[in-house]
């Protein structure tokens, strides 16, 4: 390990609870593989204290953070200046903290989304047809700004609690609209889970994945179990799957890039670290 010293660089992530975050396995591997002088922390603000530690960190004292749950409105909420993206999707996963004191908001959840197809459906394009959102909260949220701004041509949001799917196809313009589940697999491209159902073991969303065309890929948010519920039953059927840990893995990517200037160094297998962190057989 290359030494740390007292002119590191620092960057981390502001979660509650974070202790299960994979984000510092990720980018402390990609540090020492890069022989950065850097250092990669996990910050646990108190339920209130979220607004207080940013300002403690403004000014350069650190590089930059991401931000997990539950904090990621209010990431988008404390900045001086939001990304596009970052504004669309409602919610920051990204502060960077500039000398002059401002901090820019960016999410790059969209780009770790596009890029885990990409990665694991290649020719897949999210404008060739209709996707399905399953869920309404946050990582809805930032899905479908995504899939927006990369040209999707429709996007049907599915949710326990219409009202919500209905709020966030409000905000999200024209091209996304609130369904039933049972409209909701007919013609689609691609069918994401963007609930927190499966994780842990249990049951995925329920949709009838055998009425949604051979050709659609079904991606899962969930990561833990790497193979959900969902995704097994996709696989069945004979669809293509993304999991969610590329998802993750992938939304790493650019953030590192903003905190170092740098990109990850190649050739670190941080799927199979991440792995064997959620306790997983690589
Ligand atoms: P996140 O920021 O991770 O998206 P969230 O805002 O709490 O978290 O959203 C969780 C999503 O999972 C919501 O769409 C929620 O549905 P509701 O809006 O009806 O609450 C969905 N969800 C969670 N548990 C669920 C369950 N048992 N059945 C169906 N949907 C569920």
């Amino acid at each position: 390990m290359s030494a740390i010293t007292g002119a590191a660089m620092v960057a981390g992530i502001i979660g509650r609870p974070v202790t299960h975050s994979l984000s510092p396995v990720l980018h402390n591997a990609w540090i020492e593989a890069a022989g950065l002088n850097a250092v990669y922390a996990p910050l646990a603000p108190t339920a209130d204290g979220f607004q207080a530690l940013v300002n403690g960190l403004r000014g350069g004292v650190i590089r930059g953070v991401n931000v997990t749950i539950p904090f990621k409105e209010e990431a988008l909420a404390a900045a001086d200046e939001l990304s596009d993206r970052a504004r669309l999707a409602g919610a920051a996963n990204l502060l960077l903290f500039r000398a002059d004191g401002t901090v820019f908001a960016d999410n790059t959840d969209g780009l770790g989304m596009l890029g885990a197809l990409a990665a694991q459906a290649p020719g897949f394009d999210p404008r060739s047809g209709p996707t399905v959102i399953l869920g309404a909260g946050g990582a809805a949220r930032g899905a479908a700004a995504a899939l927006v701004l990369a040209g999707a041509p429709e996007i049907r949001i599915v949710n326990r609690t219409f009202d919500r799917a209905q709020a966030l196809a409000r905000d999200l313009g024209p091209a996304v609209r609130a369904v039933s589940v049972e409209a909701a697999p007919a013609g689609a491209g691609l069918i994401i889970n963007a609930t927190s159902l499966g994780l842990g073991g249990g049951p995925g969303p329920e949709i009838d994945l055998a009425a949604a065309p051979l050709s659609a890929v079904v991606l899962d948010m969930v990561y833990k179990p790497l193979r959900t519920e969902f995704l097994r039953r996709a696989a069945d059927l004979g669809l293509a799957t993304v999991d969610g840990l590329e998802m993750l893995i992938r939304q790493a990517v650019p953030s590192f890039e903003a905190f170092f200037d740098q990109a990850p160094p190649a050739g670190v297998d941080v799927r199979a670290l991440a792995l064997r962190a959620v306790g997983e057989t690589p």
